[in-house]
């Protein structure tokens, strides 16, 4: 599939998806919206696809938020639905069951600080910027960071940046939990793929499993979420992987996996 705002690559069973409006700090309009949803649905099927690195175009931006001049048009009624909308394709990212890592090269604002959030691991350039600044324009976050905010980095906190609308650089970002590491900008894209063919080199089917077991730790009770932990460590018992990476440690030699 062919896109307008996004650049698609697949290297080494990593795909890197890559928010492509430079000159507007990669804002979300409704278009690359849409083209979002259509790349995780693309990747989702991919199975040349195991692990996905999500960043964006240009020097300055991640993504710099929703874009405003669509914003602008909103009312009562449209302003639900965009928020549903977003929020849907947001949902598709964090149970794709692959892991997305989202490599944060400058601003994450708005909608970009929750697309950012919407992605399993967060990674981030000593110059990203994270914010909620929606309060500016007098609207709330829409695409799911009251809520996934909140449950990363506490509600006290969350709420503090959602009603401040204050940017978060990135030592303060690592300090609070919201990523995972930061390098130098030089260094983000390098590092982030070093993760990424990591975790593509493990058996598959662990790295799925344990995706949806820990997106699902929010939704689940302990007893609930012990349940489904049990089905899907059996899930991976029942693989060729398995047998090989547990064969492989007895018998001294690194593991084969061919992702059965
Ligand atoms: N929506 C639409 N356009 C945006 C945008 C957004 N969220 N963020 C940036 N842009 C556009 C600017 O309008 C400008 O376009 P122009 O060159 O056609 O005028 C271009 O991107 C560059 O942005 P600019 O503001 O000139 O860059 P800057 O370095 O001075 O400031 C920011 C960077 C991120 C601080 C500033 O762009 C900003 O505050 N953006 C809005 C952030 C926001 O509120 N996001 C949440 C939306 S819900």
């Amino acid at each position: 599939m062919s896109y307008q705002n996004i650049l698609f690559e697949i290297k080494n069973s990593v795909g890197i998806v890559t928010v492509n409006r430079p000159d507007k700090l990669n804002a979300l309009n409704n278009d690359t919206i849409k083209e979002l949803n259509d790349v995780f649905s693309e990747i989702k099927n991919n199975d040349d696809v195991s692990v996905v690195i999500l960043t964006g175009a240009g020097e300055k931006a991640f993504v710099a938020g929703a874009d405003i001049s669509e914003l602008n048009k909103l009312d009562l009624l449209s302003g639900k639905e965009f928020s549903e909308k977003g929020q849907e394709v947001f949902n598709l990212i964090e149970n794709l069951d692959k892991p997305v890592i989202a490599a944060v090269n400058g601003y994450a604002l708005g909608g970009g600080c929750e697309l950012s959030l919407a992605c399993h691991i967060r990674i981030a350039s000593e110059k990203a910027k994270f914010g909620q600044p929606e309060v500016n324009l007098a609207v709330i976050p829409g695409y799911g960071g009251t809520q996934r905010l909140a449950r990363l980095i506490n509600s006290g906190r969350a709420l503090e940046y959602i009603l401040t609308g204050d940017m978060i650089d990135a030592g303060e970002a690592y300090r609070i939990g919201l990523v995972n590491k930061v390098y130098p900008t030089e260094e983000l894209m390098p590092k982030t793929i070093d993760m990424a063919e990591k975790i593509a080199s493990k058996g598959q089917t662990a790295v799925k499993m344990s995706v949806r077991a820990v997106v699902s730790c929010d939704e689940l009770s302990q007893k609930e979420g012990q349940k489904l932990e049990a089905g899907l460590f059996g899930v991976c018992c029942g693989t060729e992987d398995f047998k090989e990476g547990t064969s492989a440690f007895l018998e001294k030699r690194k593991p084969n996996f061919t992702n059965k």
